[in-house]
C-alpha cells in the first residue's frame, strides 16, 4: 500500500488521498477473501463480522435440534450464502456449513448454554477431490482447533451421504 502510494506521489498525486482511497477499497475486499484449507484461518474467517451466527440456514435446521453425534446433544447449523444459493446435488467451492453443539442440562434434559464443539465443513477447490474437496474441522467450544483435514471420524458418519455431497440431514437438489 505504501509503495503504490509512493508511485502515485511520484506522478504528482496526493499521498493522503491515495492512502484513503486504497483503504476504503481494500478493507472490504480483504474482509471477504476466503481462506485456504487452514483451520485457524477458517475460524478467523467465520467469526469475523457478520459472523456465522448471522448466516441463514436450510429449512431442516431452522430450529435447535437434538443430535446423535458426539459433538453436542443439541445443535444449531448455519449455512453460508455460497451454499444457500447453490443449485444441484454438489455444493460449490467456498461453501461453509457450521454446526454448533450445545450441552444438556442433566436434570431437565434441556439444552444448556454451554457450547461443547463446533464442527465445520468447508469446500476448498482442489483440497481433496476424492472426498469432494471437503475440509473437515472440529473446534472446541472456545474455538480451539482439535482436528482438521480429511478427518476419519467425521467421514465414518458422513460417508453414508456420499451421493448427497456428504451432507447428512438436508437433501441437495
Ligand atoms: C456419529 C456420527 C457423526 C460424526 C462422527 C460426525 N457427524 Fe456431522 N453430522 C451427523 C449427523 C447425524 C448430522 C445431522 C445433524 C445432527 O443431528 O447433528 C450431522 C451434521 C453435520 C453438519 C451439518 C450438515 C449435515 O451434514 O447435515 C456438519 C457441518 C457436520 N455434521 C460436520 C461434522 C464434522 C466436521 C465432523 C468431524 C469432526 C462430523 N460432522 C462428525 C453425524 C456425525
Amino acid at each position: 500500500m505504501t509503495t503504490s502510494c509512493q508511485r502515485v506521489v511520484r506522478w504528482g498525486g496526493s499521498a493522503v488521498l491515495c492512502a484513503l482511497l486504497l483503504w476504503t477499497w481494500a478493507a472490504p475486499l480483504g474482509a471477504m477473501e476466503p481462506p485456504a484449507a487452514d483451520a485457524q484461518a477458517l475460524w478467523n474467517y467465520i467469526t469475523q463480522e457478520p459472523n456465522f451466527r448471522k448466516w441463514g440456514t436450510w429449512q431442516e435446521f431452522q430450529k435447535l435440534r437434538r443430535s446423535t453425534s458426539p459433538f453436542g446433544f443439541y445443535v444449531k447449523i448455519y449455512i453460508n450464502d455460497v451454499a444457500l444459493q447453490a443449485k444441484g446435488t454438489t455444493l460449490p467451492p467456498g461453501s461453509i456449513l457450521v454446526r454448533e453443539g450445545f450441552g444438556m442440562n442433566s436434570n431437565t434434559y434441556a439444552p444448556s448454554d454451554q457450547i461443547i464443539a463446533y464442527t465445520v465443513m468447508y469446500k476448498v477447490k482442489g483440497f481433496n477431490p476424492k472426498g469432494n474437496d471437503w475440509f473437515w474441522v472440529h473446534y472446541s467450544g472456545t474455538g480451539k482447533v482439535m482436528q482438521s483435514g480429511v478427518v476419519d471420524q467425521c467421514l465414518k458418519c458422513h460417508n453414508t451421504a456420499r451421493d448427497n455431497d456428504f451432507v447428512l440431514d438436508h437433501r441437495l437438489r
